[in-house]
């Protein structure tokens, strides 16, 4: 736990009570009022978390105003840029760079654990064809409790260790599997002289009647959005692993909460709903439009892809994402594709237009990423898998350092209530 030197003062009808504080390394200080009910009797209120720190973190850091994404200290761009994707997860697992020795190491063990074992195919199977492959993962990342009963002892260091590497190596195999399955084609084993990202696009496109060749610089762009995905602090779906796992539950169940939360279009489904928006645009002429009814207060409609809890500023992932957009988008050769047309005029007018400068509201990463993960010919029911199967290595990462944490309790937030107060039953003939 951090030091604490200031305190702050909190005066309730004549009473005072001192709150430490606390300085983080990088952040806004933090007031804690874990003593507040014991001592006076009262709550505090903060739907949506929005200014609660509900643990202690070394992992991610973002700093919302500036546009700064670190992991472990290192920008987001660089990681990028420069590293790839096993290599960040090794970063996020273990707080360091790794060796070469260490990420051969490493990459060995994850390369070995990409089957799944043959029985869990009767789980795909048991689906109907037209499921959501949200749907299949949360069931089938579940049902890794029911195979895998020699990682499921959290107290176990070892075995917290095979279940962080198995569910990283695992993953891309079942969202690989949930696509094929989807789409009536067998499904395609992993192979070990792949990389993660080549192993991944030849389990999702390769069928058994012809070679399939990895272009390289679509295992790049896939590398990237895995690493751009691979965590992001305390966002709702890390902290629903993590309040899962404050219980003591094993981590396939952990994490298939992580990937149930996920699933919303305001977090990992946003890349799917902003595609479908452009979809749905369809013109560049009916922008103004789309615009006006996001502007509008007494119209539901959001422009999905832009705005961010945290981001106040562009955010850093999606500079990189737009990037790997024009690489891909050149290489595909549809530069002339309506739905780019549509997003790139989209951001322009909305970056121009002073409703969403005053809100702070830029494109996000999944501004983007939909456009690039259409273009290498996933369905969009596919886009929330793959964030989910990146994003897993940072749940893995926060899972253990919870699990780690002294001060971890249960999680168990109050309320404030307005409903009834006491009142008698009354039998049914009297009501
Ligand atoms: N379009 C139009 N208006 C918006 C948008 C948007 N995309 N996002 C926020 N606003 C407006 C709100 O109406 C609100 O206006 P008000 O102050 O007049 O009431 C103001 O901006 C603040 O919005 P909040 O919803 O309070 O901001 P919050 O931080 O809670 O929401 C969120 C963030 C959920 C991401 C929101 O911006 C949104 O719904 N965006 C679209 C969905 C999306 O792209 N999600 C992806 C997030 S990134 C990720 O998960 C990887």
């Amino acid at each position: 736990m951090a030091e604490t030197k200031r305190t702050a003062t909190l005066t309730i009808d004549g009473v005072s009570h001192e709150l430490p504080i606390y300085s983080p390394t990088a952040g806004p200080d933090v007031i804690d009022i874990r003593k507040l009910y014991a001592e006076a009797g009262l709550f505090t209120y903060d739907p949506g978390f929005t200014s609660t720190a509900s643990c202690d973190s070394t992992i991610t850091f973002i700093d919302g105003g500036k546009g700064e994404l670190l992991h472990r200290g290192y920008p987001i761009d660089q990681l990028a840029g420069k590293s790839h994707y096993l290599e960040v997860c090794y970063l996020l697992l273990y707080g360091e760079l790794p060796s070469a020795a260490e990420l051969e190491d490493f990459e060995e063990r994850v390369t070995k654990h990409t089957m799944l074992h043959e029985q869990m195919q009767n789980f795909f199977r048991g689906f109907r064809r037209d499921a959501h492959p949200m749907a299949v993962m949360v069931g089938v990342v579940g049902a890794m409790s029911a195979f895998y009963h020699d990682s499921t002892d959290i107290n176990d260091e070892w075995q917290r260790e095979v279940a962080s590497i198995r569910l990283i190596a695992k993953m891309p195999t079942i969202a690989a599997w949930a696509y094929k399955y989807h789409v009536g084609q067998p499904f395609v084993y992993p192979r070990n002289d792949l990389d993660y990202a080549s192993n991944f696009l030849r389990m999702c496109f390769a069928v058994p009647a012809e070679e399939y060749e990895v272009d390289p610089i679509l295992s790049r762009a896939m590398d990237r959005i895995f690493t751009l995905h691979a965590d992001h602090e305390q966002n709702a779906s890390t902290s629903t692993v993590r309040l899962a796992s404050s219980s003591g539950a094993n981590p396939f169940a952990c994490i298939a909460a992580g990937i149930a939360c996920l699933w919303g279009p305001a977090h990992g489904g946003a890349n799917q709903a902003c595609l479908e928006m452009l979809q749905e645009i369809g013109s560049v002429d009916r922008i103004p439009e789309y615009i006006a009814r996001a502007k509008d207060k007494n119209d539901p409609f959001r422009l999905m892809g832009f705005g961010h809890r945290v981001y106040k500023n562009f955010d850093p992932r999606a500079k990189v994402m737009k990037q790997s957009a024009d690489e891909v988008l050149d290489l595909m050769g549809i530069e002339n594709n309506p739905v780019l047309q549509v997003a790139k005029e989209l951001e322009k007018q909305a970056l121009d237009d002073p409703y969403f400068a005053d809100k702070k509201l830029f494109p996000n990463v999944d501004f983007y990423s939909g456009i690039i993960l259409e273009a290498m010919g996933f369905p969009t029911s596919m886009f929330t898998p793959i964030f989910a199967l990146s994003r897993t290595v940072g749940w893995i990462s926060q899972w253990k350092e919870q699990l780690g944490d002294p001060q971890m309790k249960i999680g168990r937030p109050r309320q404030l209530y307005l409903g009834e107060t006491h009142r008698d039953y009354v039998d049914i003939e009297n009501r």
